[in-house]
């Protein structure tokens, strides 16, 4: 059975509130509360790593954040007790569907990680690094926006996390760590609703989204 890391430390730095975004109100709860009522219906254990100061939610175990969010990932899994596969979560996509968790769950079969993702809809070009003239027009149809949650072998997130602070700071999802070490990703098709709350749009979006599914029972 699973284990559940939900990340919540960061500051929220883009979305401009005043305190943690995991804390920002969406439809009168704590964004947090949002995906964690579906980690605790679909995993056994969840670990939450809160910002300085901040109570574990009840039935979570609570860790201190880190300096970035891999920092936060490693924290959380050193104090997870169970030992089969690790679901890693961020507590900014709070459209988090049952659904999702059961399918990149059981996309790990056969392979190092799996993870949520949805194929990109745009028409996305390339620029050089800091460019605004473009070099390359990439082929929509092999590219995928990834999100979280993302489910790893428990042996195989450890090795991923087991690596210089600089190298877990530059990584910003968990699966490109088990990339880099020559692991299997394998990427399991997930709702675009299963947004990250980054900008104030996003907090719209989100509250709009959740009505909604409220309205829809
Ligand atoms: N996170 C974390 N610890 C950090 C940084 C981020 O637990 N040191 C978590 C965030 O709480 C969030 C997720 O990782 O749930 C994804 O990060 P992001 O969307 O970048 O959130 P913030 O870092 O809070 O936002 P910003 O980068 O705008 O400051
Ligand atoms: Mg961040």
């Amino acid at each position: 059975m699973a284990v559940a890391l939900l990340v919540a430390a960061g500051r929220g730095e883009r979305l401009g509130s005043s305190g943690p975004k995991a804390l920002v109100a969406l439809r009168g709860r704590p964004m947090l509360e949002w995906s964690l009522d579906v980690l605790r219906a679909t995993c056994d254990e969840v670990v939450v790593a809160l910002p300085e100061g901040v109570e574990p939610p009840p039935g979570t175990v609570g860790v201190r954040g880190g300096a970035e969010r891999s920092h936060s990932v490693r924290n959380a899994l050193a104090a997870a007790s169970a030992g089969g596969p690790v679901l890693v979560h961020d507590a900014a996509r709070p459209l988090l569907e049952p659904g999702t968790v059961h399918d990149v769950l059981a996309g790990l079969d056969g392979a190092d990680a799996a993870i949520a993702a949805a194929r990109v809809v745009d028409t996305t070009k390339r620029t050089d690094p800091g460019g605004d003239v473009v070099r390359e027009t990439l082929d929509r149809a092999t590219l995928w926006a990834v999100q979280t949650p993302q489910a790893f072998h428990r042996d195989v997130l450890e090795r991923a996390l087991a690596q210089d602070d600089a190298v877990l700071a530059a990584a910003t999802d968990d699966a490109s760590l088990v990339e880099a070490l020559g692991g299997t990703v394998r990427l399991v098709p997930a709702p675009r609703t299963n947004l990250k709350v980054t900008t104030p749009e996003d907090l719209l979006l989100a509250e709009s989204l959740l009505a909604a599914r409220a309205a829809a029972g």
